[in-house]
């Protein structure tokens, strides 16, 4: 028996990264999945296939977390599928790092839509359904940097700041029906997204990690892992620093 047997799981952005090694736990203690992805593309669909040898049921759901539209679908459409969504991780996330001089209305608004709306899509979208089921973890992705602060990520920051005091809120709102909501905030992560930064970049970062390491995906999985299951059942409204002891 799994952690998550029985359990049904929604993870948004799972075809790379931080979403997929959530994934590849989730199905090995148990969990079914309903993986979204902004794009069908083989990264996505080799994913699923992976995630699939676990012997769990997984389907995939080409979806924009930042459309309202698309998210109400998505959690009807898994609804559908799976007849029920214990867990959220709102995963899905992206970065336009540049100093606020320099950042475009455009830079701040597809930052603050894809990182911050769509945590508050998701989520209005699935609590009807958990409030039907009487339980339910929501696990939103939040960052260091949100509690911190990061020149050149003024917009990313700031979306990532929302997303905690969202957490925070939807806890007060839904405690009292079972449903718990927490954020998790990682804080150097050896994913495509930094991959992109400079090797200059990357040591000074590390060098600022009393453990002397970026983290792994999977370091922040086994976070999620515990957040979705019931060992996690009396915590609610909390961050969760996943940083190597960075911040403290
Ligand atoms: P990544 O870029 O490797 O993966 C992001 C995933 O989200 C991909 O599957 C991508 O296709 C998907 N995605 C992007 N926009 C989407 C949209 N509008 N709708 C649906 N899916 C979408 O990123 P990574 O590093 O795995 O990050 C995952 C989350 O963790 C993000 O929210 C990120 O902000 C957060 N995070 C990452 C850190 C790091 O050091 N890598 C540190 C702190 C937080």
């Amino acid at each position: 028996m799994g952690l998550l047997t029985g359990k049904t799981a929604l993870i948004t952005g799972a075809s790379r990264g931080i979403g997929k090694a959530i994934a590849l736990l989730f199905a090995r203690e148990g969990a079914d999945l309903a993986l979204t992805n902004i794009a069908d593309d083989d990264e996505f669909n080799n994913a699923i296939k992976e995630i699939e040898s676990a012997g769990v049921r997984v389907k995939g759901y080409v979806s924009n977390a930042a459309s309202h539209e698309d998210s109400q679908r998505v959690v009807n459409e898994a609804v559908r599928d799976f007849s029920k969504i214990d867990i959220l991780v709102n995963n899905a996330g992206i970065t336009r790092d540049t100093l606020l001089m320099r950042m475009t209305e455009e830079q701040w608004d597809t930052v603050i839509t894809v990182n911050l709306k769509s945590v508050f899509n998701l989520t209005k979208a699935v609590i009807p359904v958990m409030l039907k089921q009487k339980s339910g973890s929501i696990i939103n992705m939040s960052s260091v940097v949100g509690v911190s602060g990061n020149a050149g990520q003024s917009n990313y920051a700031a979306s990532k700041a929302g997303i905690i005091g969202f957490t925070k809120s939807v806890a007060k709102e839904v405690g009292s029906r079972n449903i718990r909501c927490n954020a998790l905030a990682p804080g150097f992560i050896i994913t495509e997204m930094t991959e992109k930064l400079s090797e200059d970049v990357k040591k000074s970062w590390i060098e600022k990690i009393p453990l002397r390491r970026g983290g792994t995906p999977e370091d922040v999985a086994n976070a999620a892992l515990f957040l979705a299951s019931e060992l996690s059942s009396y915590i609610s409204g909390q961050t969760f620093n996943i940083c190597g002891g960075m911040l403290t």
